[in-house]
């Protein structure tokens, strides 16, 4: 039903998918259904929100809240937000949270190297905005960097794509 008093929507988009979405809804239904809220509380699926690196996402309608990294784990808390308690603020994505202002400040540096930079030079960038390596390995995964051959010298290089350019306008 749609007239309800909180509308969720949780992206099953592929990257979100490929890190557990379909099982993060698939949950959540369960526990609206099974608390008897599924007259209140509608959760759809939906295509992407453009926050690719960071899933499963899910945004909380009408609170305007944005979560991601959202496991099965973190929904009994999610749930108690959806039944009117406090906003998970730990799963919180926002222009201004902790992780995504790291994230922004990786990408600002890693953009301005014309030609990329190799790939021990982005780690250490990234270690720098208290990134890890495995987030960098991740962010190549999702497309938001690439590995290209330095036309010259053949070397590796990592370049930040036009995926992360758009994401977190570069
Ligand atoms: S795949 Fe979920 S935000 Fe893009």
């Amino acid at each position: 039903m749609y007239w309800t008093r909180k509308h969720v929507m949780v992206c099953t988009a592929s990257h979100c998918n490929q890190k557990g979405a379909m099982d993060v809804v698939g949950r959540l239904r369960l526990e609206v259904i099974r608390k008897g809220l599924d007259a209140e509380i509608l959760v759809n699926n939906c295509g992407t929100i453009d926050l690719c690196d960071c899933g499963p996402n899910m945004v909380v309608y009408p609170d305007n809240v944005i979560y991601n990294g959202v496991t099965v784990k973190d929904i009994p808390e999610i749930m108690e937000h959806l039944k009117g308690g406090p906003v998970v603020e730990r799963l919180v994505l926002a222009a201004d949270s902790e992780a995504e202002l790291q994230r922004r400040g990786f990408y600002a540096e890693a953009v301005a190297f014309e030609g990329g930079q190799d790939p021990e030079a982005t780690k250490a960038l990234a270690s720098s905005h208290a990134l890890a390596d495995t987030w960098v390995d991740e962010q190549l995964r999702r497309g938001f960097m690439a590995r290209k051959p330095d036309a010259v010298t053949g070397e590796d290089r990592i370049l930040v794509t036009k995926k992360a350019r758009v994401r977190y306008t570069l």
